[in-house]
C-alpha cells in the first residue's frame, strides 16, 4: 500500500481508489472528513499566492476542502473529464455551470424533456436573469440546430430525460454544438457514470445531482460539474475565458488553466461567489456513495427491468414507458448508449387515469411516496402534480409528463416484496 495516487483506469477501482492520497502520517485508510472552514498559510506571501491561484494548495473551504477534493477528483476520472467541482446541490450544479458560459444577453438551446426545476430554473430565474432558453424536442434534430443563433452559448440536454426517459442522441446533439462552436452540457444524474460517459459520446461538461444514485441512499444533497477540457474556448465566442482578469494579474482564465480553464472559472468566480458549498460531511457521504456505485447500479437495472415488464404485461396497466422493453420506440437508442442498462427509473399510466394512480399511490405499503430518484429504497411520485407542478399544461405535456403519470425509482429490495406491493395497489386502485 503506497501514499501515493495512484493511476488507474477501470471504473472499480477508480470508485474505490481514485483521487486519494493515503495521508502518510496517520495513514487513514478511508479518506478523514477535514471538518475545518480554514488552512494555516505559511506566510503573507503564500497567502497571497493562493488568492491569485499562483500557487495550489487550500485556503477556506468555500473554494476548496480536502475531502471535497477526493470526491472531485474520483467523479473526474469516472467521467473521463480533467476536472471537477462539487457543490451544494444539483441545482447549484446546472446553475454555476451554465452561468460560467453565459450572461445577461447570451442565450441557450435545452432539450425540453427535463427535471421539472431545470425546467423552471431556465424558464423563470434564468429568464430573470437576461438569459433566454429555447426549449426544444430533444429528438428533432433539425428544430435543435435551428434554434442555435449567434446569441446561444450552450446546448443543454439530460442523458436520460426526468421523467419522460427520452435517451439524448449525444454524438448528434455534439455535432450540433461543434458546428455552432458552443458547449455541449449534459446533466447525466439519472444515468450515472456506470451507465454512460457523456464526455466520450461529444459532451463538454457533465453535471450531476449527486443527491441521487451517487449518495444512493437518500441522506444528502449535492452536485458536481465535471469539465471534459474539450472545448475551444478560444474561439472568439467567450471573451470572459480569454480576457485579462484584473484579479489574477492580468492573465485570463484560458492562460492560468489550459484545458482546465472553465472549472477553474467556476470555482473561482461563482463558487466564490455565490457560495453554494458542499460540506465536507455530505462530500465524505457520497465518497462512501460512489464505493459501491456499480455494485448498486446492477441491481437497480436488474429489479427495474423486471418491474418493467410485470408492468407491461399486467392487465391494469395502460401504458409502461422504459426504453429497454421489448418494442419501445427507445429500444435503439438504449442499445447504443445504455448497453448496460437505462437506469431505474420509469414511468406507467394505470387504467382509469389520474383517480386510480392516485389511489394507487396511496395505496402502497413497501413503496415511498417522496419527491426523490435513485435511492436504495424504491420510490414513487405523480410529477404531474409535484416535481413538475410549476409548469403549465402545455409545458408538461412537452416535457413528457401527463395528468396520470406515475414515476417509479426502483430499489435494491427483494424483487418479490416490490412485485407484490405494486400488485395489490394496482388491484386496490381499480377496484369498482
Ligand atoms: C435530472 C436532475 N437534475 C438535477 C436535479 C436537481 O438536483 P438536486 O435536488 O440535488 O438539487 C434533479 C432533482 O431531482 C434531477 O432529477
Amino acid at each position: 500500500m503506497t501514499n501515493k495516487e495512484l493511476d488507474f483506469v477501470n471504473f472499480d477501482t477508480v470508485a474505490l481508489h481514485g483521487g486519494q492520497t493515503v495521508d502518510p502520517v496517520n495513514r487513514s485508510r478511508a479518506v478523514p472528513i477535514y471538518q475545518t472552514t480554514s488552512y494555516l498559510f505559511d506566510d503573507t506571501e503564500h497567502a497571497a499566492s493562493l488568492f491569485k491561484l499562483k500557487s495550489q494548495g487550500y485556503l477556506y473551504s468555500r473554494n476548496a476542502n480536502p475531502t471535497i477534493d477526493v470526491l472531485e477528483k474520483r467523479l473526474a476520472q469516472l467521467e473521463n473529464g480533467v476536472g471537477a467541482f462539487a457543490v451544494s446541490s444539483g441545482q447549484a450544479a446546472v446553475s454555476i455551470a451554465l452561468l460560467t458560459i453565459v450572461k445577461a444577453g447570451d442565450e441557450i438551446v435545452a432539450t425540453n424533456a427535463l427535471y421539472g426545476g431545470t425546467y423552471t430554473l431556465f424558464s423563470k430565474t434564468f429568464a430573470r436573469l437576461g438569459v433566454k432558453v429555447r426549449f426544444v424536442e430533444g429528438s428533432d434534430l433539425q428544430a435543435i440546430s435551428t434554434a442555435i443563433n449567434e446569441n446561444t452559448k450552450a446546448l443543454f440536454t439530460e442523458t436520460i430525460g426526468n421523467p419522460s426517459l427520452q435517451i439524448a442522441d449525444l454524438q448528434a446533439l455534439s455535432k450540433i454544438a461543434k458546428e455552432h462552436h458552443i458547449p455541449l452540457v449534459v446533466d447525466n444524474t439519472f444515468a450515472t457514470p456506470y451507465l454512460i460517459k457523456p464526455i466520450n459520446h461529444g459532451a463538454d461538461i457533465v453535471v450531476h445531482s449527486l443527491t441521487k444514485f451517487i449518495g444512493g441512499h437518500g441522506t444528502s444533497l449535492g452536485g458536481a460539474i465535471i469539465d471534459g477540457g474539450t472545448f475551444d474556448w478560444d474561439n472568439g465566442h467567450f471573451s470572459e475565458f480569454t480576457a485579462p482578469e484584473s484579479s489574477l494579474n492580468n492573465e485570463s482564465f484560458l492562460e492560468i488553466a489550459k484545458e482546465k480553464a472553465f472549472i477553474v472559472k467556476a470555482r473561482y468566480e461563482l463558487g466564490h461567489d455565490l457560495g453554494a458549498t458542499l460540506s465536507p460531511f455530505n462530500g465524505w457521504l457520497f465518497i462512501q456513495g460512489i464505493e459501491t456505485l456499480s455494485v448498486r447500479m446492477k441491481k437497480h437495472v436488474n429489479n427495474a427491468q423486471k418491474v418493467a415488464e410485470f408492468l407491461n404485461h399486467h392487465e391494469l396497466v395502460e401504458w409502461v414507458n422504459y426504453p429497454t422493453l421489448p418494442g419501445d420506440a427507445q429500444n435503439s437508442l438504449a442499445a447504443r448508449y445504455l448497453p448496460k442498462g437505462a437506469g431505474s427509473i420509469f414511468s406507467f399510466g394505470i387504467k382509469g387515469g389520474l383517480d386510480a394512480a392516485k389511489i394507487f399511490i396511496n395505496s402502497l405499503q413497501l413503496l415511498s411516496h417522496v419527491a426523490n430518484v435513485g435511492d436504495a429504497k424504491t420510490l414513487v411520485i405523480n410529477p404531474a402534480s409535484t416535481s413538475h407542478s410549476r409548469l403549465s399544461p402545455e409545458e408538461q405535456l412537452k416535457s413528457g409528463v401527463t395528468p396520470e403519470l406515475i414515476r417509479l425509482s426502483i430499489g435494491l429490495e427483494d424483487i418479490e416484496d416490490l412485485l407484490a406491493d405494486i400488485n395489490q395497489a394496482l388491484q386496490q386502485a381499480t377496484r369498482k
